[in-house]
């Protein structure tokens, strides 16, 4: 079934942005991709398996024009979302969608929220530098991928293994792997 609001929600944001802080072409045509869309559904359904983010705070970092953000509210409608990026586009982007964004590096933040999600990893340098920012067993949503092509991509791996040990988390709630039409997509849900 397709969620028209979804779309239309994107194409009234799309409308209500100037061109030059518009996601690109190349950006949409990825944002709505199935590897993309997919790897977010993955990450609400393994969630509301594990049934851990009612009435929790919710940060997603590296938020790009936030479907993810878009699919957890509306997946976990009590939660209280926060939005980061480094990239202004998409602070102007999700303003317009309803969604205030903070505008900063990820590495820059001071993490009070109870569950913090990058599913970004694959474009950060230093992933445990990262993790070390976060307060100890504040739980984690991270995705990865194989996808060396990618632009801006300095950190992929080629095992769901490498990935646990690129991030070293202290307990593991969820692990698993997505294959999807270009790349694999490795994704840990856990405990710093
Ligand atoms: C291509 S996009 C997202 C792809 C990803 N697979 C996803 O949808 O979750 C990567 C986003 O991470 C952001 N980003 C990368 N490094 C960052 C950092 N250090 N702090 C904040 N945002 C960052 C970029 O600005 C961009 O919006």
């Amino acid at each position: 079934m397709i969620d028209s609001n979804f779309i239309i929600r994107y194409t009234d944001g799309l409308y209500a942005t100037p061109a030059n802080f518009a996601p690109t072409f190349e950006e949409f045509r990825d944002m709505f991709s199935s590897g993309q869309l997919r790897s977010k559904e993955w990450a609400v359904r393994e969630l509301q398996n594990l049934d851990i983010v009612s009435h929790q705070s919710v940060i997603v970092v590296g938020c790009w024009f936030g479907t993810l953000g878009v699919m957890l509210k509306d997946a976990f409608p009590d939660i209280k979302l926060s939005l980061l990026d480094k990239d202004p586009r998409c602070q102007i982007f999700l303003s317009h969608l309803g969604y205030f964004t903070l505008l900063k590096d990820m590495y820059d933040h001071t993490y009070t929220e109870d569950i913090v999600v990058n599913t970004s990893c694959e474009h950060i340098p230093d992933i445990k530098g990262w993790l070390s920012l976060l307060s100890p067993k504040t739980t984690v949503v991270l995705q990865t991928n194989n996808f060396v092509a990618g632009k801006d991509h300095v950190s992929c791996v080629h095992s769901l293994d490498k990935f646990k040990e690129q991030t070293g988390l202290k307990e593991i709630l969820y692990a698993g792997e997505l294959k999807t039409p270009m790349y694999t997509r490795f994704m840990i849900i856990g405990k710093v």
